[in-house]
């Protein structure tokens, strides 16, 4: 893995996005009583949810509090019918170890994954009934693979671990208690886990139910962050929750630490968007606002409005913007209340898939406090330069994740595959060990 290659890259806002002149901030409306044209929430320019017109509220009420009463307006943009839009009031309790298996599975993808590339697969593995103990297989689609930005499927692993993270998540809440193993067999390098669960009478514990409780407001916050702090509890609970996965994490604070990563950051945005193939794959997964896909990253996601996610793959794809990115990014960096560096003692498949197991844990708890993150991973994805992130503060061996930390704004969540896409149908096949 020591040969030069340009990896990840930086997604966000162009150069020229304001940033907080765009931010849609929730002003403790209840927005599920707007008047709808249709059934989906009507959107502006920007791609946010709307708010009424005057005309439309009715006469001024005094003004109140912040308190929100009514639905969270972290999910306000989730529309009905879309993966995202599960009642987790349905989940079937007196149904069959596989039917409770599958409804888990329904938050499974809405995990992150690098540039929205889902690449991952599952198959239920479960004939009993109730009460009678199931698996899930959780496999690498490498159809999904990005081989200019991540051409040792280092990401693509994290991705699917952010999915086994986000499948345990949901297990927990419904009461099963779960295993895992990693890479359980070797003949098999893309399955990379077999997660069994089985009911149990067992309490939910509170932090299990706060990690759950983020799963439908999480999204990736590309926009800067208010000034506004993280409270140190919270950090706290995210550094033990890493540790809990074997995996290393540490804050990076200080001016000097913070302003060597600012300067590590730009540099990785130099070197990666100065290659054109590293753009023309990037802009194969940037999608237009209204775009249909199922996969990728709409421009919206990126803070950019209508006519800027059409003309975005394109100018990606031709320019070097790696200048005016570089300097956006050091900005992010320096207004950013908190910055964490994940990391683990080995750099092996198995120590990816427990970084994306902590990493869905981590912004799970985080959203749950409406604690928004995003990524800067560009100097991880350099291979010159992921040895300086190391350096910035002790504790890290291997890094393997940059996420930035804080109050943003609330935008919509992005698309995902449909469960029947990614569930495989056929049999375990004979010989597979169930440990
Ligand atoms: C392993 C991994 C690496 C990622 N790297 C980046 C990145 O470098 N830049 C970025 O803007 N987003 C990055 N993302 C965020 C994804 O683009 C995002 O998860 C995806 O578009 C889905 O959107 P959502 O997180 O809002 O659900 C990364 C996500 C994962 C899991």
């Amino acid at each position: 893995m020591g040969s030069r290659s340009i990896k990840r890259g930086p997604i966000g806002p162009p150069a020229t996005f304001t940033g907080r002149q765009e931010i849609l901030t929730p002003d403790g409306r209840v927005v599920e009583s707007l008047p709808k044209k249709s059934g989906k929430p009507e959107r502006d320019f920007f791609g946010r949810v709307k708010s009424p017109k005057r005309s439309e509220t009715g006469p001024k009420e005094p003004k109140r509090k912040k308190a929100v009463v009514g639905p969270d307006p972290m999910l306000e943009t989730i529309e009905p019918g879309s993966p995202w839009s599960i009642d987790e009031r349905k989940f079937p309790r007196y149904e069959p170890i596989a039917s409770k298996l599958r409804f888990c599975l329904r938050y499974a993808v809405l995990a992150p994954s690098s540039h929205n590339s889902q690449p991952w697969k599952f198959r239920v593995d479960a004939t009993g009934g109730e009460g009678v103990a199931g698996c899930v297989e959780v496999h690498a689609d490498r159809t999904r693979a990005l081989p200019v930005a991540d051409p040792h499927d280092r990401e693509l692993t994290i991705s699917v671990g952010c999915a086994a993270g986000h499948l345990v998540a949901a297990l927990r809440r419904f009461n099963l208690a779960e295993r895992v193993s990693i890479l359980p067999d070797p003949r098999s390098p893309d399955l990379l886990a077999s997660v069994y669960a089985e009911p149990t009478e067992r309490e939910l514990r509170p932090q299990d139910a706060l990690v759950f409780s983020g799963m439908l407001k999480r999204r990736t916050v590309r926009h800067a962050f208010e000034d506004r702090p993280v409270g140190e509890r919270l950090v706290g609970e995210l550094l033990e929750l890493a540790k809990g996965h074997g995996v290393e994490c540490a804050v990076v604070a200080g001016a000097r630490p913070r302003q060597m990563l600012g300067k590590l950051v730009a540099e990785a945005d130099e070197v990666q968007l100065a290659s054109r193939a590293f753009r023309r794959e990037l802009a194969l997964w940037m999608h237009h606002n209204r775009s249909h896909a199922h996969d990728g990253i709409p421009g919206y996601a990126m803070g950019m409005n209508e006519v800027m996610s059409l003309v975005a793959p394109l100018i990606v794809r031709t320019f070097d913007v790696g200048h005016g990115r570089a300097a956006q990014d050091e900005q992010l960096v320096r207004h950013s209340p908190i910055l964490l560096i994940l990391g683990t003692g080995e750099d092996t498949p198995a120590a990816w898939m427990r970084s994306g197991m902590a990493l869905s844990h981590i912004l799970l708890r985080a959203a749950s406090e409406n604690v928004g993150a995003s990524y800067l991973n560009q100097p991880i994805e350099v291979d010159e330069l992921r040895a300086r992130v190391a350096r910035i503060v002790p504790g890290i061996t291997h890094p393997q994740i940059i996420l930035r930390l804080g109050h943003g704004p609330m935008v919509p969540h992005t698309p995902r595959r449909a469960l029947s896409d990614v569930l495989i149908q056929s049999e375990v096949p004979k010989g597979r060990a169930r440990s």
